[in-house]
């Protein structure tokens, strides 16, 4: 995730500006960079790559200047380089812009203000936001950044110097988070709060719809209209390490904690604003390839490869396309029938993964198109599909994944809608209904993680035990076999994910008194079902945690524990019925005093085969 950092006070800001990038380097990047305002002007120096080049580039020719921005991004629009860097100017080299986030209308405003006559040199969002302050600039910075932002839709926050005001630093923040340090004749803004705590504790947190405009004397906050605001100075009391997880324990609960934000990113721009279709300029195939699609193979590892067995659910049920999900590293051994007319879709958090990546070559020497589904814009596999839909979970740094697995998910939502409107196997107004449905996921994820101590406390009573089953049916297995997983890579617990009707034959054997079952039973059509499913396993004396839908509590009659997730869409339902599976390993694996974040013998990812 892009990380910012400005400095304006009496001491020289390059030093400043690089030290707190540094402070950001654990949310990840991919090139850096800073502007200084010098007695040249303003100075831009930006680099590919880790922040030890851009500090090299400076150390052969130095910034000296105290107001500064600096930022080190983490590539959505346009791959890592360095011209697609920030910060980003207009044609005069006049404003200067920093930016953390996605601007969503981007493509709309840059064809405008290149018809004003801007030139454009970069492929990304942020570029149209310098053009567009410059354009609308009539000697007021403030003005002209409120004017601006209110043409901006999406979830961002900015950090804005200008040749013309140079004693001004305009920091804006609209759904991506951004604080204002406060120190003693000088003031900071920063992405988070590791960037700024070398210096001064104290801290103003900006709401949405906020901005600051600081000054070496001072710092003052109103909202994007101009309403002057006070407000209390944050006291930090966190050391480094809590602050570099937002004040969460570990970064796989920040991450978990993250997802309603990923699900509205990764969303964006691809749903029109009717909310009746959706947008994915990104897949290079017309309508017609699209009509001669005969098959889908899914190809992936891991967390990866669980997103892809509720892909094959959604692509079918939506475009009534026959899908193959396969685990990459026995893809390719099988000798799978490939054909031009099959679309070959790859799916990989990091995007580096070797036996998803040779898999996708394969399919490529077969004449596929090979879509790629990744979080990583400049990664292997994005760089060698021929499309590419990007997961907007912003980095994810704990080994389990957790945010990445349900982006992946939405995207596949995103794609399997894609398809049933092109080749019309849905009515508008079943899409339209589905998409009401997504709209509302991010916000249904968040009552869900207010409600985190009661999975805490079952969590508490199955770690417990040393061995641990699941069971769902339909759409609900898949998501079982991603919560066994879970379970498995971080609290070392042994656990098996089972169709809820294939138990009988055979696994019921080890169903004893007390051993834990967590049971999905979300589908509604399959809900009668799962409950003899569970009566089964309860009638062998299982402690029995039941996942169900809001309406659906007579279940409580038959098992042990309730947990309600809010309704939706059947397909939709892993995007909520995941997250009380990822809290109840997390909170296993604390309470077995694991390392959350780096379980034992694994890696974040793997590039070997
Ligand atoms: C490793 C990670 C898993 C991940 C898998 C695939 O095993 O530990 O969490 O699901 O690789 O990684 P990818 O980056 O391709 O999604």
């Amino acid at each position: 995730m892009c990380g910012i950092v400005g400095y304006v006070g009496k001491r020289n800001s390059q030093g400043i500006l690089i030290e707190g990038l540094k402070k950001l380097e654990y949310r990840g990047y991919d090139s850096a960079g800073v502007a200084v305002f010098t007695s040249a002007g303003l100075e831009v120096r930006k680099a590919k790559g880790r922040l030890a080049i851009l500090e090299s580039n400076l150390e052969d020719a130095p910034l000296q200047g105290n107001i500064g921005i600096g930022h080190t991004r983490w590539a959505t629009h346009g791959k890592p380089s360095d011209v697609n860097s920030h910060p980003h100017t207009d044609n005069t080299s006049k404003f200067s812009v920093v930016h953390n986030g996605i601007i969503e209308n981007y493509l709309n405003l840059k064809e405008e203000l290149i018809a004003e006559g801007a030139h454009f040199v970069s492929e990304t969002d942020t570029e149209v936001i310098a053009h567009l302050i410059a354009s609308v600039y009539e000697g007021d910075i403030v003005k002209a950044v409120q004017k601006a932002v209110k043409r901006m839709r999406g979830a961002f926050a900015l950090g804005v110097l200008t040749e013309y005001e140079p004693e001004k630093l305009v920091a804006v923040r609209l759904a991506s988070p951004l604080i204002i340090g406060v120190g003693e004749g000088e003031n900071f803004i920063g992405s988070d709060i590791p960037a700024i705590l070398e210096h001064t504790r104290n801290v103003y947190i900006l709401n949405d719809g906020e901005m600051a405009v600081l000054t070496q004397e001072g710092v003052e906050l109103m909202t994007i209209e101009g309403n002057f605001i006070s407000r209390e100075l944050f006291h930090v009391d966190w050391d480094i390490t809590t602050a570099e997880k937002g004040g969460f324990d570990h970064f796989m609960l920040k991450e978990i904690f993250e997802q309603p934000k990923a699900y509205r990113d990764t969303m964006g721009a691809r749903i029109n604003d009717a909310g009746t279709a959706i947008e994915l300029p990104e897949v290079k195939l017309s309508a017609e390839q699209i009509k001669g699609i005969r098959n889908v193979h899914i190809v992936a590892c891991g967390t990866a490869y669980h997103a892809g067995l509720v892909g094959k659910n959604v692509i079918e049920r939506l475009a009534r396309i026959p899908v193959e999900a396969d685990v990459a590293s026995e893809y390719r051994y099988r000798e799978p029938i490939i054909t031009k007319e099959t679309l070959v879709i790859v799916v990989s958090q990091s995007g580096e993964t070797a036996d998803t990546l040779a898999a996708l070559r394969e399919a490529k020497r077969c004449g596929a198109h090979v879509l790629a589904i990744t979080n990583v814009v400049g990664s292997s596999v994005a760089r060698e599909a021929d499309s590419v839909i990007v997961t907007w979970a912003g980095p994810e740094i704990a080994v389990a994944s957790t945010k990445a697995y349900t982006s992946q998910l939405i995207a596949f939502y995103l794609f399997g809608l894609f398809l049933a409107q092109t080749l019309g196997t849905q009515t508008p107004e079943a899409i339209r209904s589905i998409i009401a449905d997504m709209k509302e996921l991010p916000q249904q994820v968040e009552s869900i993680l207010a409600r985190s101590e009661e999975i805490k406390q079952y969590a508490e009573e199955f770690a417990k035990n040393t061995d641990l089953f699941f069971i769902g049916r339909g759409i609900d297995y898949a998501v079982v076999l991603e919560g066994s997983l879970k379970l498995k890579e971080i609290s070392y617990i042994h656990s098996e994910a089972y169709p809820a009707g294939e138990l009988k034959h055979g696994t019921l054997a080890l169903i004893e008194d007390g051993i834990p079952v967590i049971a999905l039973a979300i589908q509604e059509e399959l809900f009668e079902k799962t409950v003899s499913n569970i009566k089964e396993v309860k009638a062998r004396g299982a402690n029995v945690l039941g996942i169900v839908s809001e309406g659906n509590d007579e279940l409580q009659k038959s098992v042990d524990h309730v947990f309600t997730i809010p309704k939706t869409t059947g397909l939709l339902t892993p995007a909520l019925s995941v997250v009380p599976l990822q809290l109840l390993s997390y909170y296993a694996s604390l309470a077995l005093g694991h390392d959350v974040d780096k379980p034992r013998n694994l890696a974040k990812s793997v590039t070997v085969e």
